[in-house]
């Protein structure tokens, strides 16, 4: 039980200081509050965290995946390879673009895409894969990205939650067609809402631009179909403060892991594996309960230990995914996401943990051994 000392431990907590603060005001105060230098200064310095692709920030990462696939020029008639264990974010972007989700199993270890299911999963129809680097752990590049280029397919990153990870020395954002990440408060960084779009692509980057704007470069100039999916300027401002501590942040939750790693030493839980050559950035510091999961998260919140379950529903079960799936009479076979969303259980692990808290997470977690 938490004693009166003790604060429960809150499974994340988003930070918004004074910098931040002092950040949205001057924007705020200077009026120029969309389309003005903050964009294009966050653009250039988010650059350097994917090896100097082309930025685009956008509102969400949801619109980033969706610009990403407008641009990309996917929709009606194609088919996109998703993983069924992520957020509904990623396969709502092939839904919302008229394309068709085609999910494919995950991979124990990684939570990511399993290749061998990706290549089993691709038809004359098959447009594009979508790895997810679900938790800040990399999908499995190595053997995507070669899949892909066999079968000259476009290669959509999810990286709304693996800000700075990487794999073989490569940042996620930058292996693929595109990268797409998320600034949702809880994530690594923020920019209260906000998205951004990676590419080494010159002339998708200038697509991206246009679809973003009304298809304008130069004002009433339309030369496309577009949205309006700009990030304002108040939301770059505050993402550049942030972006200028995520190194630090990236360090601590590394270091916070390791601890976790080191500390939690029941059998009845499995600590989060990282691949060989994987830079994991714990967006999610993620186990699996053997055992009653239920109970465990039950007794963690008793000991004052947030937890949280990252997803409990597979995409494909979702009403919008099942229902139509039930009527054409499609099923996905997919048993490690279903066992995976049985198992797992996310554990703080953000950058302003104490030690004390760290010890008290492990403890936890060590006696859960006895109630299961
Ligand atoms: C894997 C994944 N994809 C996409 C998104 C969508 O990002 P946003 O909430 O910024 O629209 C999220 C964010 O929650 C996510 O976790």
């Amino acid at each position: 039980m938490t004693s009166i000392n003790e604060q429960p431990i809150p499974a994340a907590r988003p930070v918004i200081g004074e910098e931040e603060i002092e950040a949205a005001v001057r924007v705020l105060r200077s009026g120029r509050v969309v389309q003005g230098p903050e964009v294009a200064a966050f653009e250039e310095g988010f650059s350097e965290l994917v090896d100097g692709r082309h930025c685009v920030a956008v509102n969400s990462g949801t619109s980033a995946l969706h610009l990403l696939l407008l641009a990309l020029g996917i929709g009606p008639g194609d088919e996109v390879i998703v993983p069924s264990f992520s957020f509904a974010a990623s396969a709502n972007a092939v839904r919302l673009v008229g394309a068709d989700v085609v999910f494919a199993d995950i991979e124990p270890g990684s939570f990511g895409l399993d290749p061998a299911a990706v290549e089993a999963a691709i038809t004359p129809r098959t447009a594009a894969i979508m790895p997810v680097h679900l938790y800040g752990h990399p999908a499995a590049m190595d053997k995507l990205m070669p899949i892909a280029g066999k079968h000259k397919l476009a290669v959509v990153e999810d990286a709304c939650q693996a800000h700075a990870a990487a794999l073989g020395g490569t940042p996620v954002g930058a292996f693929g067609s595109g990268g797409t990440f998320s600034f949702y408060p809880t994530k690594n960084m923020h920019s209260l809402e906000g998205g951004m779009v990676t590419t080494a692509d010159a002339e998708l980057a200038r697509t991206l631009r246009l679809l973003r704007n009304q298809g304008m470069e130069q004002r009433y100039a339309n030369e496309i179909v577009g949205a309006n999916m700009r990030m304002t300027d108040v939301a770059a401002a505050v993402g550049r403060v942030q972006l200028a501590k995520l190194d630090g942040w990236t360090e601590k939750r590394r270091a916070n892991a390791a601890y976790l790693d080191a500390h939690i030493t029941t059998p009845a839980v499995v600590t989060p594996p990282v691949a060989d050559g994987a830079r994991h950035v714990y967006h999610q510091y993620t186990i699996r309960v053997r055992g009653d999961r239920d109970a465990a998260m039950a007794a963690l919140t008793e000991a004052g230990v947030g937890n949280a379950v990252y997803y409990p529903t597979p995409i494909h079960r979702l009403k919008p995914y099942w229902e139509p799936d039930q009527k054409a009479g499609r099923t996905w076979d997919l048993p490690e996401t279903e066992r995976a969303a049985a198992e797992v259980v996310s554990l703080p692990v953000h950058p302003s943990l104490a030690e004390s808290e760290l010890e008290r997470i492990a403890n936890a977690v060590n006696t859960l051994g006895a109630k299961l």
